[in-house]
């Protein structure tokens, strides 16, 4: 397990940029953390840093927003609406993870227990600007 601690907004956007060049084709990210934690802003951050130039912000009525132009295909969700113990393959999620690119899953504690995510990004806000963000690979 990895840890960054962030002091601002901009630092977890150049963190997330970075940690993009890590990812690849088919791999899941789950983001945990309260409202207001930074999931998005770490969504935004590593967008850019796939090289999508457009607009990125939270899915929360479409539940799926994709993003296309960038090194790899990138699915960005929010489960914030999804009931918990839902059945995401009946609402189609899985469809998505199967398509080569790269999904980031805001409020991922709400997939069903055992989903296999390839990292899991874990965001404390601890204060206005501090952010402590742990990394799990696998
Ligand atoms: N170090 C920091 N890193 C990231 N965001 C920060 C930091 N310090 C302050 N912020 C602020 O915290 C907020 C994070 O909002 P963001 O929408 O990313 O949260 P979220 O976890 O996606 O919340 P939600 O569950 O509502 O989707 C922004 O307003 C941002 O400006
Ligand atoms: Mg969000």
């Amino acid at each position: 397990m990895e840890e960054f601690v962030s002091g601002s907004e901009e630092q977890t956007l150049a963190w997330a940029r970075s940690f993009a060049a890590r990812l690849s084709p088919g791999d899941t990210v789950a983001l945990s953390g309260n409202l207001g934690a930074g999931k998005t802003v770490v969504c935004r951050g590593i967008a850019l840093g796939l090289g999508f130039t457009g607009d990125v912000h939270s899915p929360s009525y479409a539940l799926v927003h994709e993003y296309a132009g960038g090194r790899l295909p990138l699915f960005h969700m929010d489960l914030y609406r999804l009931a918990p113990g839902a059945d995401w393959e009946e609402i189609g999620l899985d469809h998505y993870f199967q398509q080569g690119g790269v999904c980031l899953v805001e409020w991922a504690e709400r997939m069903p227990a055992g989903t296999p995510f390839t990292w899991s990004l874990g965001l404390r806000a601890e204060g206005e600007s501090l952010r402590n963000i742990q990394v799990t690979e696998g």
